[in-house]
């Protein structure tokens, strides 16, 4: 299901340790913005596994259960891997307010992939404000993701 702002959007959540602590501020700044989402953990500090987290926010979009996705693990690098593994999934690493709107501007990106321990939470939120107001453009990058998909078989 693709995504466009003005709709009304539902939104999963998860992190390994991490990332805990930048999801929880996340999960504030959802709350107070009203938006609805699903946190699919880590619901500790303990060290665990990414893959588990980034493989059940996929699912969570897959099932249209939620419009989109945010996955946070220390660099943002082990859930963008993992993420883009799964069929449909479309996963962006951003750090900076550029590159947060051009991956939903060009790559329709549906999972958000974030860094606990490169981003600062100022800068996260500014880059999640961004990304889930910004709408995909379409038209000539249409294009490029069916190409994707052909080339990949994904
Ligand atoms: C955990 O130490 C760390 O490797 C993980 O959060 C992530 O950065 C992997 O890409």
């Amino acid at each position: 299901m693709d995504y466009q702002v003005g709709e009304i959007v539902k939104l999963a959540i998860g992190a390994d340790h991490a990332g805990y602590y930048l999801k929880e501020q996340i999960k504030e700044y959802l709350k107070s913005k009203n938006i609805d989402f699903k946190d699919y953990g880590t619901f500790k500090i303990e060290s665990c596994d990414y893959p588990e987290f980034a493989y059940k926010v996929g699912q969570s979009i897959l099932n249209q259960e939620v419009d989109l996705g945010i996955l946070i693990c220390g660099t943002g690098i082990g859930m963008s891997i993992t993420a883009n593994k799964i069929k449909g999934i479309r996963a962006a690493l951003v750090h900076d307010e550029q590159t947060a709107k051009l991956s939903r501007q060009h790559n329709n990106a549906n999972v958000l992939c974030l860094g606990g321990r490169i981003i600062s939470e100022e800068q996260a939120k500014k880059i999640v404000d961004i990304w889930l107001y910004t709408s995909f453009e379409g038209g000539r990058h249409e294009k490029r993701l069916k190409l994707i998909n052909q080339l990949t078989g994904l």
